[in-house]
């Protein structure tokens, strides 16, 4: 056996006529400090909070509440996130769980029809008072505030960059105007909605007209005076409560008991050492550390060359990432309910078990070079195949949700994910206080059992946490921060946070180009390809010859990710060029 053996390069090596390739990303580069958010306003209030003294925690506040204003479908008090941070004085990354819990009154069967079928994903299920799950990203920024903040700021003051922006009116960016377009349907089925975000004759705000979030402004100035309090069981949290069980289509059963019972959980980091690199991410109940890192432990088996992008690594880069998607179906879900074995699914010995699954024997023979091994492997793949196949097609996932990137002066570094699930949640605004309602419960497996009838891990279920596929990563090169990376995307996520580190770690190829290649996401049924990059018929040919599935499609991504180069002491940020993100740096 040998492990490891270079690659024969017998693929065609393609160059990729990709238009995405001839984009320019919005690239930065500083000596300091960097901030990257889906938004130029977020970027520039964070920005702002580290050149008056704040370190990377207030600055990931800051930018928080602002994307809430100017990217009101996909984040905000009305969500929840998981929030990573690296504490340079402490020399310690610290993962905080701001996830929505389903309310008590949750049941397995909860999204199921009469007749024992799931209800329509869109737009039935993730729409109304059902789905909405008790927001967890005003406790958890409150958290970061209080552990991590440097004390320049208080906790009420980093609400004011939104608060002038939410009052005094902002600009609908292209991508806004587009997602307001795409859900006008679901935001007029509720007055609070529709009175915000679609105009007197029904039509929703577009492109460059200004919208107003006075309602925002006023929860952000309440908190500011009252304290979180009001939200989870005050004012607000009443206001909460009665759109959800009011609501005029789905009516869920969330009660103020449920929001004062909310609580932020601090989860061991899930880590795990790549080609010499260490990897942190966010654990359970987000499935995006595990299966992150178990694709890389099993890529690493592999000797990838700084290459072009060719159809062999791109079939492995999928092959790798079913294996990992089919585990984490099999095994992620709330840890409070359901055990886990997250240092197993991320350990070598786990990554040598399960490379037997890949379905190419031109890869097997790379790590075994007796062909008897390579038969044993074969048999040992469809003997796995049958134990292990996923329960579910791809997961129904939305290009929502955002991440926020940032490393601060004294070399703290923040990397939030954070969402209100699909575009603009539930479709529900509460009424007067501006903010959408996530629709985060949806994250749930909706068929709750397997066909024998034992529960499923991602079961609904009271107080539960849906299964998440956010990942907030950061790399360490030598202890110190070298990429801070995230994207929304759904269950794509983690495979596009793997594109990521794979183009950087392997191919080396620089920040903005890394963000702006084309990316390849397995998550169990299918290659999936992006529709945008003009791959050649001859690469997609040759795609086709390894074994998998394949699937055009647009892919959700909207990375944001600074990379930190400690030779030459530059710190590099760039916004995917697939979305509107913002970088910029001192
Ligand atoms: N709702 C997106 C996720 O948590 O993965």
């Amino acid at each position: 056996m040998t492990f490891r053996n270079p690659f024969v390069v017998f693929a065609v090596s393609l160059l990729l006529a990709a238009s995405l390739l001839n984009q320019i990303a919005d690239a930065a580069t500083a000596n300091k400090a960097m901030v990257v958010t889906a938004d130029d306003r977020a970027t520039k209030a964070a920005l702002e909070v580290l050149r008056a003294g704040g370190n990377a925690a207030d600055a990931a506040i800051a930018a928080q509440w602002v994307l809430n204003v100017v990217e009101p479908g996909s984040s905000g008090i009305g969500g929840g996130g998981f929030f990573v941070y690296y504490d340079a004085a402490a020399d310690q990354t610290v993962t905080l769980d701001g996830r929505e819990k389903a309310p008590m009154s949750a049941a397995p069967g909860m999204f199921l029809r009469e007749d024992g079928t799931p209800v329509p994903f869109y737009p039935d299920r993730i729409t109304g008072g059902l789905p909405v799950g008790v927001p967890g990203a005003l406790k958890l920024l409150e958290e970061v505030h209080r552990r991590f903040g440097s004390g320049k700021y208080s906790f009420a003051a980093l609400f004011q960059p939104a608060i002038d922006l939410a009052e005094n009116g902002f600009t609908v960016t292209p991508r806004l105007a587009g997602f307001l377009d795409d859900e006008k349907d679901r935001l007029g089925r509720f007055d609070g909605s529709r009175r915000l975000f679609l105009k007197a004759d029904g039509t929703p705000y577009r492109e460059g007209e200004t919208l107003i979030m006075t309602g925002l402004g006023k929860t952000f100035r309440l908190i500011q005076k009252e304290g979180t309090g009001v939200f989870y069981g005050g004012q607000i949290g009443k206001a909460i409560v009665d759109t959800v069980q009011t609501a005029v289509f789905n009516r869920g059963s969330m009660t103020l008991e449920d929001l004062a019972a909310y609580e932020v959980v601090e989860r061991a980091a899930v880590s795990a050492d790549y080609r010499g690199f260490k990897i942190v991410s966010m654990g359970p109940p987000s499935s995006g550390a595990t299966t992150l890192l178990e694709a890389l432990k099993i890529l690493e088996l592999f000797d990838v060359r700084p290459r072009e992008i060719n159809a062999e690594d791109a079939a492995l880069f999928s092959a790798v990432q079913r294996i990992a998607f089919e585990d984490r179906n099999k095994w992620l879900g709330d840890p409070d309910f359901t055990e886990i074995p997250a240092a197993r699914l991320i350990s070598e010995a786990h990554a040598w078990e399960r490379v037997r699954a890949i379905r190419d024997g031109r890869f097997l023979k790379k790590l075994f070079e007796d062909v008897n091994d390579v038969l044993s492997a074969l048999e040992e793949q469809a003997k796995m195949e049958k134990l292990t196949r996923p329960s579910g097609i791809a997961a129904e996932d939305s290009p929502n949700t955002s991440h926020i990137s940032i490393v601060d002066e004294q070399g703290n570094a923040a990397s939030f994910t954070t969402t209100i699930e699909a575009v603009f949640g539930s479709g529900m605004v509460v009424e007067g206080w501006g903010f959408v309602l996530n629709n985060e419960l949806t994250d749930f497996d909706p068929i709750p059992a397997d066909g024998e009838g034992r529960a499923v891990p991602n079961a609904p279920g009271p107080g539960k946490r849906p299964r998440s596929s956010m990942t907030p990563a950061i790399v360490f090169k030598d202890g110190k921060p070298l990429i801070i990376v995230g994207s929304p995307g759904g269950s794509a996520i983690i495979g596009t946070v793997f594109n990521m580190i794979v183009y950087l770690l392997d191919y080396q190829m620089p920040l903005d180009k890394a963000i702006a290649a084309p990316r390849f996401i397995h998550r169990g049924d299918a290659l999936e390809y992006e529709s945008s990059a003009n791959l050649s018929p001859e690469f997609l040919s040759e795609l086709s010859t390894y074994g998998e599935a394949l699937r055009s499609r647009r892919l959700t991504g909207n990375v944001q990710a600074i990379y930190i180069d400690s030779t030459t002491r530059l710190i590099y940020g760039a916004g995917d060029p697939r979305g509107e993100g913002f970088a910029e740096g001192y």
